[in-house]
């Protein structure tokens, strides 16, 4: 996204990636858009299979207790979120980045970075070539275990996360989604959510151990189970499958700061990881990357740096917000672990408030839907 932003604003960018085009495009990921991101697909050019796959959804469903409330997104914010794989997103990337003939180059390794007070410098090798790149600014878009952060000098950083303990069993089945919005679900064998990728494809997920051994998952107890914690009163449960792929997601809230060391810029999950309950991971990327796409655009235009030099307070403002609805998210609908009798029963007035009182639908609306980017279009 942040070489067809700077395409768009006629700054060149060479793009190296670690992996091969067909796992990029393969690999299942997240799958929910804030309203931010599809407007910014849509209007930079990349937005028509979004537009004819996208799943728009005007709210959530949250379970507990055997009942099911709904929260109304667009009722309540005027916003919406969308539907659709982190791997579709980069598909279309990549297709528009063809479409430009500016560089683009998978399986790449041996990556290193360096210069970074002055005059930067990338080298990689590919398909057994050595390479040095030199250039104005490096994005390391790179990744929780990628090589930029760990390049900034020592005592520089300073890292704050959490990790919790328990994670994310998910599944994806050849099943039609039974609901047209998502579910999240607490209950007191743990959390459950019911999501979907397309009419004919259910996501789900349930809590597990972190250490958890997906080999004692065959596919009936992961039903049995997924039944037993989605099931509502109102006899809504999720469609059932043949399930084509399982893993499992570990849980944790991360951040590094500062986000910038002298010419070496970090953006999405190299600076920061959260939880996947509220799905922020990915639009955080998004908007880290809008913001640098606009200071490195204004640096060409002006020859100033004061842009580049905001980036990382402009990001961290809006980044520690999504952290703690991350968080927020995760403790309210996770069983606590050792489980606590008052921590559940107070979690369940938690969900309960916030499902019936219009302040409360509203502050999980507004920063599920995405709260506003400092930076102009
Ligand atoms: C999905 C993932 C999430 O983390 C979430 O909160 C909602 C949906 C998904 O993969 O569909």
């Amino acid at each position: 996204m942040l070489g067809h932003l700077l395409h768009r604003r006629g700054v060149d960018s060479v793009i190296i990636e670690n992996r091969s085009e067909e796992y990029v495009v393969e690999r299942v990921r997240a799958g929910v858009l804030e309203q931010h991101v599809v407007d910014l697909m849509i209007e930079t050019g990349v937005g028509a299979r979004l537009q004819r796959e996208g799943l728009r959804h005007d709210g959530v469903w949250l379970a507990f207790g055997g009942i099911r409330r709904r929260i109304d997104f667009a009722e309540l914010t005027g916003k919406a979120i969308t539907v659709y794989g982190q791997n579709e997103v980069v598909r279309d990337l990549i297709d528009a980045r063809r479409a430009t003939s500016r560089p683009l180059h998978f399986e790449v390794d041996h990556v290193s970075v360096g210069g970074l007070d002055s005059n930067p410098v990338v080298r990689y090798r590919k398909d057994g070539k050595e390479h040095e790149l030199t250039c104005d600014v490096i994005a390391g878009c790179d990744g929780f275990h990628g090589i930029c952060r760990p390049s900034f000098p020592p005592g520089v950083l300073t890292a704050f996360d959490r990790v919790y303990p328990f994670a994310w069993l998910g599944i994806l089945a050849h099943a039609a989604p039974s609901s047209e919005e998502l579910v999240y679900s607490l209950t007191d064998r743990g959390f459950a959510l019911f999501s979907m990728r397309s009419p004919k494809v259910t996501r789900l997920y349930l809590q597990c151990a972190p250490d958890e051994d997906i080999e004692a998952w065959p596919d009936e107890r992961i039903w049995s189970e997924l039944e037993t914690r989605l099931s509502t009163r109102d006899g809504w449960k999720p469609n059932t499958g043949p399930i084509f792929q399982k893993g499992i997601t570990p849980m944790r809230s991360f951040v590094a700061e500062p986000m910038q060391f002298g010419r070496l810029f970090l953006a999405g999950d190299s600076a920061h990881i959260v939880p996947p309950t509220g799905a922020k991971g990915l639009n955080l990327a998004v908007a880290d990357v809008r913001v640098l796409a606009d200071a490195i655009s204004r640096f060409y235009d002006s020859g100033s740096e004061t842009a580049l030099d905001a980036y990382s307070h402009t990001c961290l403002q809006r980044i520690w917000k999504a952290q703690r609805f991350s968080w927020w998210m995760t403790s309210m609908l996770h069983l606590g672990v050792p489980h606590n009798g008052f921590d559940y029963r107070r979690q369940i007035a938690e969900l309960d408030y916030i499902t019936s009182s219009r302040a409360g639908m509203t502050t999980l609306a507004e920063n599920y839907v995405g709260l506003p980017i400092d930076t102009p279009r």
